[in-house]
């Protein structure tokens, strides 16, 4: 700021100070200047301005200017919410040497309305249901007490002030439409729990003497009896969430077991299915066998097919009994025993002999005549078809169908004799007893473990 402008300025105030001096106009200290003044709807409220002037001094103009408006009473009628606001009033004053000035005063209305409940009486109950409060694994009950009900909380709208049996004070938990909610903590004391309009809320000063309003009311709670209730709320929600869960799993097994059975269906359709092709094949290979070279479904083939059928299934041992005419016994044992398919002739393979009948089936004894008469790894031969290496016909020779090779040193299918006798085409197990003729032969096949 420069020294002229400064100076313009200080030269002003001095002005100003003496004019004002010059005057005796003093608002009553009745009304003070920006005070509040409060009134009930429906009531009139004056506002008493008033002032004192000096000897000469005429006041000329007054006007009423309201925040949104202006009047031109001193006296205002004030009825209605709406007319809450700043009053300002502008007294133009004339003194003694004819100078003019302005002066204000402001105060400030507030209109009260009273609050109002649907039967002019205040009611605290308890809800029937506790709340829940919380969340997740933190959820707590708590018992509600409702107060109202009110059909408007007045201006400016008014709340209520819960006491609890110790005399503490407390807040609303919440409002809703009208009523007004506290939730109780827990542990539930005993004892009365009231409720009345905060003491402080100004539209309290509308609400008439002997209304009921102005006492509110209360409730007592049994603490030992509320807490039970709410522990058994508390149960039966844990057991709805278990039941909930367990609702879900049995559904979701339901649906697993669906899905198995369509699995197992689909599973059985395919087993049908093979079956029927694998039937077909058969049919087939039997049609097969039957035109080509391979063997008739006589008795003895349909052993075979049984016994190469078992032995490729599983792994068999052999065992062969034998009983000469003196009643003397002896046997053969083979680890392994398999037959083969037609294709390969029902040929037999054994192996891992021992016993006391001598390894007939296996290893030739001496002599170059017997070098070729194992009947491992031979096919099997019938008089018919005639699988062998000798030039002759074996199983025609010894009217047996036997694993011949240049025919064999054993042969447990030929001819039975009813005494002893010396026969290579008979009954005959070489190595035991050369070519004596036995009473009984047996064998038998089994599983190994
Ligand atoms: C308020 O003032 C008006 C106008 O002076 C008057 O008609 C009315 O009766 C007054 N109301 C009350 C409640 O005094
Ligand atoms: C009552 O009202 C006053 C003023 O609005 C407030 O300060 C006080 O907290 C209220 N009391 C309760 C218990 O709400
Ligand atoms: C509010 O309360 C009134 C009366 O008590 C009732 O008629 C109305 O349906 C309530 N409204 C809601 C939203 O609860």
């Amino acid at each position: 700021m420069n020294h002229l402008a400064s100076c313009i300025f200080a030269c002003t105030l001095f002005l100003w100070c003496i004019l004002d001096e010059a005057s005796a106009f003093r608002w009553d200290a009745a009304l003070r200047q920006r005070s509040s003044l409060s009134v009930c709807e429906g009531q009139n409220l004056t506002i008493p301005w008033a002032f004192q002037l000096d000897p000469g001094e005429k006041a000329e103009v007054f006007e009423w200017q309201r925040k949104y408006g202006l009047d031109a009473a001193l006296t205002i009628t004030i009825s209605e919410v709406k007319d809450s606001g700043t009053y300002t009033v502008i007294a133009s004053i004339t003194n003694a040497k004819n100078k003019k000035k302005k002066y204000t005063h402001t105060v400030s209305v507030l209109v009260l309305v009273s609050p109002a409940t649907s039967d002019g009486r205040m009611h605290v109950a308890m809800l029937p249901e506790p709340v829940i409060v919380g969340s997740g694994t933190e959820v707590d009950y708590h018992a509600r007490l409702s107060c109202g009900t009110f059909k408007n909380l007045g201006h400016p709208p008014v709340t209520v002030v819960w006491t609890l049996p110790a005399g503490v004070n407390m807040a609303s938990t919440t409002y809703q439409n009208g009523t007004f909610y506290f939730d109780v903590p827990n542990p539930v004391v005993s004892g009365l729990y009231s409720c009345e309009i905060n003491s402080t809320d100004p539209a309290l000063d509308c609400v008439d003497r002997s209304s009921d309003l102005k006492v509110g009311d209360s409730v007592f709670l049994d603490g030992t009896d509320i807490q039970l209730k709410l522990m058994n709320h508390k149960l039966q929600a844990e057991r709805n969430v278990r039941q909930g869960k367990l609702e879900k799993e049995r559904q979701r097994q339901e649906g697993l077991e669906s899905k198995l059975n369509q699995e197992s269906k689909k599973l059985k359709d395919l087993e049908t299915k093979l079956r029927h092709e694998q039937s077909v094949l058969e049919t087939k290979v039997d049609q097969v066998e039957k035109k080509g070279n391979g063997f008739s479904d006589c008795k003895e083939v349909q052993g075979l097919k049984k016994m190469h059928w078992l032995t490729s299934s599983k792994k068999f041992s052999l065992r062969i009994d034998l009983t000469d005419f003196h009643g003397k016994t002896a046997y053969a044992k083979y680890d392994s025993v398999s037959i083969h398919g037609p294709r390969h002739g029902y040929k037999l393979v054994v192996s891992g002999y021992s016993g006391t009948a001598g390894n007939g089936l296996m290893k030739p004894v001496r002599g170059q005549t017997l070098k070729w008469q194992t009947s491992n790894n031979q096919p099997f031969s019938t008089p018919d078809h005639d699988r062998d290496y000798c030039s002759c016909n074996c199983a025609a020779e010894r009217r047996a169908g036997w694993w011949f090779y240049y025919c064999a040193q054993v042969t447990l299918n030929a001819p039975y004799t009813h005494k002893e006798v010396s026969d290579v085409n008979r009954l005959v197990w070489y190595p035991w007893k050369k070519w004596k003729t036995l009473k009984a032969t047996e064998m038998k096949i089994r599983p190994k473990e």
